[in-house]
């Protein structure tokens, strides 16, 4: 299943495709900014995928969720996901795009958008939302750009690079 952008294309990513996953998240540049860094590099790929189960990877269960290539002129820079749809039908969405020279074109804000529109268009999904630390200004700002507003802070709610830090909780209707 693919969906076109204006500037990317998401594909969906079956099983037997998801192993570059696991490369990006954990070696790339953009990785840096997404796990924790002792989290990311004592995650094996087993555990990786104990939390990206099966349902991210099956295109035909899409109330499980599901991971998306962000493609490029048919390079993949990166992953963009929905988790399983809950009780409230609200879907949690995640972002990663791996190499820094891909950042700040666009990009992100682009596959946000348009993941977005499909669930809300699509999907017929109540809101879509995320939660970023306050120290991550760029996707903060790529959230926004793409339609986003603040729902409220999260003091010290998640623990980064030694220290507990701020997140702000944005929502899309
Ligand atoms: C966050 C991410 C998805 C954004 O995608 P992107 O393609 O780089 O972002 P965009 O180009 O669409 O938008 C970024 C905006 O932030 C701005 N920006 C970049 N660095 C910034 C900073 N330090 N402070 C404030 N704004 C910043 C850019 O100028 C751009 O705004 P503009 O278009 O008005 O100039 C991508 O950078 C990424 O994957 N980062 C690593 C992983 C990550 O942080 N994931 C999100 C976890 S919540």
């Amino acid at each position: 299943m693919q969906i076109k952008g204006d500037k990317i294309i998401l594909s969906a990513i079956t099983s037997s495709d998801k192993d570059y996953f696991y490369t990006i998240a954990t070696k790339s540049y953009g990785a840096k900014f997404w796990y924790d860094d002792i989290k990311r590099e004592k995650r094996s790929k087993i555990a990786f995928f104990n939390d990206w189960t099966e349902g991210y990877f099956d295109p035909k269960k899409p109330k499980e969720g599901q991971c998306f290539w962000i493609m490029v002129q048919g390079k993949k820079i990166g992953v963009i996901a929905y988790n399983k749809i809950d009780e409230h039908n609200n879907a949690e969405i995640d972002i990663i795009i791996a190499d820094e020279e891909d950042m700040n074109k666009g990009y992100g804000t682009d596959a946000i958008k348009t993941l977005c529109e499909f669930l809300l268009k699509k999907l017929k999904v109540n809101k879509a939302w995320i939660e970023a630390r306050m120290n991550n200004p760029r996707a903060i700002k790529a959230y926004q750009k793409a339609g986003f507003k603040k729902e409220k802070i999260l003091e010290k709610k998640d623990f980064f690079q030694g220290e507990f830090v701020d997140c702000i909780r944005l929502e899309m209707h």
